[in-house]
């Protein structure tokens, strides 16, 4: 799958999944519009992908869990004179603990970011992908997804938001050449657990998957024209069997995964 002349907006592009989306993009012949708060990564990694692939690179820093953010950022997509054939929503982030004695900012911030600004983004790139019958929407979803986690309450519904969404959109526009796709990824080797306070639990103890293997599993799924993937086997039979458990039993496991050890 190629994308040479197109261009592809990624959000979350300084670190991690959304660093190895630009590159595998990159290598596929899009031109790219990268987005994070981080400038100085955003910058350097625009200029690399330039030089090593000859594509154009608009790095754009902008902070997407505030409100309004995303209609901000396509104004100056647009001013710019980019016209976007394809959004990857990769750009999220967790927070372990209860919900009780969490950050009530933090909380709606990640709400804001992990599904405010991923709809925004999708609904406003999607007519253009429509009229031109072809385009990719790429919704970066979780293992998360599948079940309810006690300590990361808020973080799981986003992502089973995600995951609900992204698969009734590939509903919504079969047939006019738009591919939609909603990847789960589970552990997975990134900065993500200790930006979610996440860092020794149970599940970082256990062997992670690569940013590499979540993106090949997307472009997998993407070219099998899939509603959505699971990242790995082990993932894939894990959130199976969750998502038909009984839903205490599923949260009493989710919550010992998650735990500090
Ligand atoms: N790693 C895992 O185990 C795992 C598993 C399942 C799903 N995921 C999902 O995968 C996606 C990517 O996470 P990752 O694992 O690659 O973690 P990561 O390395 O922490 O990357 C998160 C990316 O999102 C950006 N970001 C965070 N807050 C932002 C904001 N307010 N505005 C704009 N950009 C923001 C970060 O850049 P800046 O800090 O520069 O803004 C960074 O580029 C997330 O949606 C995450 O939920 C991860």
């Amino acid at each position: 799958m190629r994308f040479d002349g197109q261009t592809i907006l990624i959000t979350g592009a300084s670190s991690g999944i959304g660093l190895g989306y630009a590159q595998e993009f990159a290598m596929r012949g899009a031109n790219l519009v990268l987005v994070a708060r981080s400038s100085d990564r955003l910058g350097n990694l625009a200029s690399q992908l330039h030089a090593q692939y000859g594509i154009t690179v608009e790095p754009i820093s902008t902070d997407l869990s505030v409100p309004g953010a995303p209609a901000v950022l396509l104004e100056r997509i647009g001013q710019a004179g980019h016209l976007l054939d394809g959004v990857v929503n990769n750009a999220g982030f967790g927070d372990h603990g209860d919900v009780g004695s969490a950050d009530p900012h933090r909380l709606s911030s990640m709400v804001t970011l992990n599904c405010t600004a991923l709809v925004e983004l999708t609904r406003a790139t999607l007519p253009r992908m429509i009229a031109n019958r072809r385009g990719v929407v790429v919704n970066v979803a979780s293992t998360a997804a599948f079940q309810p986690i006690p300590t990361m309450a808020v973080y799981a519904a986003t992502k089973a938001f995600v995951l609900s969404f992204t698969e009734a959109l590939w509903h919504e526009v079969r047939g006019t050449g738009v591919r939609v796709l909603a990847i789960s990824p589970g552990g997975t080797d990134t900065a993500f657990f200790t930006a979610a306070n996440a860092t020794g639990t149970r599940m970082t103890a256990n062997p992670m998957r690569s940013v590499e293997q979540v993106v090949a599993t997307t472009f997998r799924g993407l070219e099998q024209g899939r509603p959505s993937i699971i990242d790995g086997g082990l993932n894939t039979i894990l959130a199976t069997a969750s998502r038909f458990s009984p839903t205490r039993l599923a949260m009493m496991i989710s919550r010992a995964v998650v735990a500090k050890t």
